[in-house]
């Protein structure tokens, strides 16, 4: 079986977990932007980091492929947002799912991991959004706040790294099922 693992990052946590993931599995990593041939692959893993609701390069990568039938696609999500939310697990898939061709997203099996932020690193635009967004959250009651929400507040400003490899077992094991 042919495959390959592509991530979506701009700022490094999504990338640290597909080449800890490429390391594991001896499947070659690389960036969506370095993409040549999609349909070439049997097996895609797609990791991306969330930047508002939007997986990094996914639905610009994926939805290159034609022909699915034999393929099996494993997407990894790299947020800030608590991953055991339920709530919040919803939200990121009803995003997948408009983001995706119906055929491919019913194809697809999605996981979600921890990443990352800090302040000091962000560009001017992500600087400013995450600003907007939390002048319009902050003062929310807490029970209209939801996991994104939360995380937002309690991370704005700051350096803060969920990133843990011990959470790809979950994921090797669907690869190489
Ligand atoms: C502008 C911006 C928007 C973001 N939007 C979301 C979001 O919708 N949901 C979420 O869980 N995290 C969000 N994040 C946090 C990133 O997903 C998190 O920092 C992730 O680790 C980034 O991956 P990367 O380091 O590979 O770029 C956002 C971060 C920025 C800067």
């Amino acid at each position: 079986m042919k495959s390959i693992i592509i991530y979506g990052s701009h700022y490094g946590t999504t990338k640290s977990y597909a080449e800890e993931l490429s390391k594991i599995t001896n499947i070659e990593a690389i960036s969506f932007e370095n993409v040549k041939e999609i349909n070439n692959y049997d097996q895609i893993i797609y990791l991306g980091g969330l930047y508002a609701g939007g997986v990094l390069g996914m639905s610009k990568t994926l939805n290159k492929l034609n022909n699915i039938l034999n393929k099996k696609i494993i997407i990894v999500t790299v947020g800030l947002s608590d991953t055991e939310d339920n709530e919040n697990i919803n939200n990121i898939r009803n995003n997948i799912s408009k983001q995706l061709k119906k055929s491919i997203f019913e194809k697809v099996k999605i996981f979600h991991l921890r990443g990352g932020i800090d302040y000091t690193k962000l560009k001017f635009l992500h600087k400013t959004m995450m600003k907007l967004l939390y002048n319009a959250i902050k003062n929310l009651p807490e029970e209209k706040k939801t996991a994104e929400d939360r995380a937002m507040i309690d991370t704005y400003n700051k350096k803060v790294s969920f990133v843990d490899f011990s959470n790809l077992s979950y994921i090797v094991s669907q690869i190489q099922n």
